[in-house]
């Protein structure tokens, strides 16, 4: 299955760690799990961005055992996110994506489908003509200044699947001219991510650029550049446009020339204390299943290595024996000192969503 580095029957014990993991955590909780410290779960009742990533770690397991219980959880689970589909954020694409959207593409359940799609017409509620930026509305002043990020590529996975389904012009046509604002604006020549971009709401005009969750605003925070791999990758599979596979390259190229040796990266590549600091397991695992895409999709082999080599590490050097996530030595947000070196749940997600896929080879 998994390539080199792991064997078939390393992942099925893996496999089985993470369902045991599932199975207590499952148990324990009754709100949705967010970070950890101490490695223990701090949760959210709303599901904060992230409540959609426990919910699809339900819907792999189901679809790894294909156990009816893992289905039910779900199902259970899914009812106290529902509520949040009107929301006017961009995180609508984390939020409803793993939950919604996924668990219609394993049960075929239209009602899923339907309210993935409510999710997604609002996400298409906060997308500026000026700009051509999904944005973020409680970031802006007053109605003034309008925000977007990096990380927002990946919340388009839920436009290009909402297209995908309904043939509406709208979904694509947003999420193709964020992409293309996105390269404009927050990719640098080097193939390095910028986080942040603030601007006018009325002219579009750019007013500044700047990094929120990395070391500085000339920096590169490894999580954004991770998002900016899979929102890529699934931009070119959704078009096969040609500006977007390239850039899903050349994000990809810079993220592999700054792993370090055991192919995991620093929270942010720029950070002058590497090689003592923090690494980021999520950004890891994010950049994991999205080169795994691209790789599928480009039918390119030049990932492949690397993807195999981030799967093996994390599975080797990365499982949480103890505590409660699968994966450790995430990292949050460390300018704010948040889940720094702690378990996070979409690092674990995105850890079994690359497990799941590289079983399927
Ligand atoms: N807001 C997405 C992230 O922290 O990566």
């Amino acid at each position: 299955m998994v390539g080199e580095g792991i064997s078939v029957g390393e992942a099925w014990e893996l496999i089985r760690k993470v369902l045991n993991k599932i199975d207590k955590n499952s148990t324990n909780l009754t709100h949705f799990p967010h970070i950890t410290q101490n490695a223990k779960w701090i949760t959210r009742v709303d599901g904060d961005w992230t409540g959609g990533f426990w919910v699809g770690l339900l819907w792999l397991s189901y679809k790894l055992t294909d156990e009816k219980r893992y289905e039910k959880l779900a199902y259970d689970w899914l009812k106290l996110l529902e509520k949040r589909k009107k929301d006017r954020t961009p995180d609508l694409g984390f939020l409803f994506y793993p939950s919604f959207a996924l668990g219609y593409q394993i049960t075929n359940d239209a009602q899923l489908k339907r309210t993935a799609l409510e999710a997604a017409n609002t996400l298409t509620t906060i997308f500026n003509e000026k700009a051509n930026f999904i944005h973020d509305e409680k970031s802006t002043d007053a109605g003034k200044i309008g925000q977007s990020a990096i990380d927002f590529m990946m919340n388009l996975q839920l436009l290009w699947w909402a297209h995908e389904e309904t043939g509406e012009e709208k979904y694509h046509q947003i999420a193709f001219k964020h992409s293309t604002s996105t390269i404009k604006n927050l990719i640098r020549k080097d193939g390095s991510t910028i986080h942040v971009i603030d601007f006018d709401l009325k002219s579009g005009d750019t007013i500044r650029k700047k990094t929120e969750q990395g070391y500085s605003n000339d920096s590169c925070w490894s999580r954004g550049q991770a998002w900016a791999i899979y929102g890529f990758a699934l931009a070119y599979e959704a078009t096969m446009e040609n500006s977007f596979l390239e850039t899903a390259e050349k994000v990809s190229a810079y993220f592999v020339r700054k792993l370090p040796q055991d192919y995991v990266p620093f929270w942010d590549f720029n950070d002058p204390k590497i090689p003592n600091t923090v690494r980021d397991s999520s950004a890891a695992a994010i950049a994991c299943s999205g080169m795994l895409t691209l790789s599928e999709v480009a039918k390119k082999e030049e990932f492949k290595e690397t993807v195999h080599k981030i799967l093996d590490s994390l599975s080797k050097n990365y499982w949480a024996e103890k505590g409660d996530g699968l994966l450790k030595h995430g990292c949050y947000h460390k300018p704010e000192k948040l889940g720094v070196d702690e378990s996070l749940i979409w690092g674990d997600y995105y850890f079994v969503e690359a497990l799941e896929k590289s079983r399927r080879k």
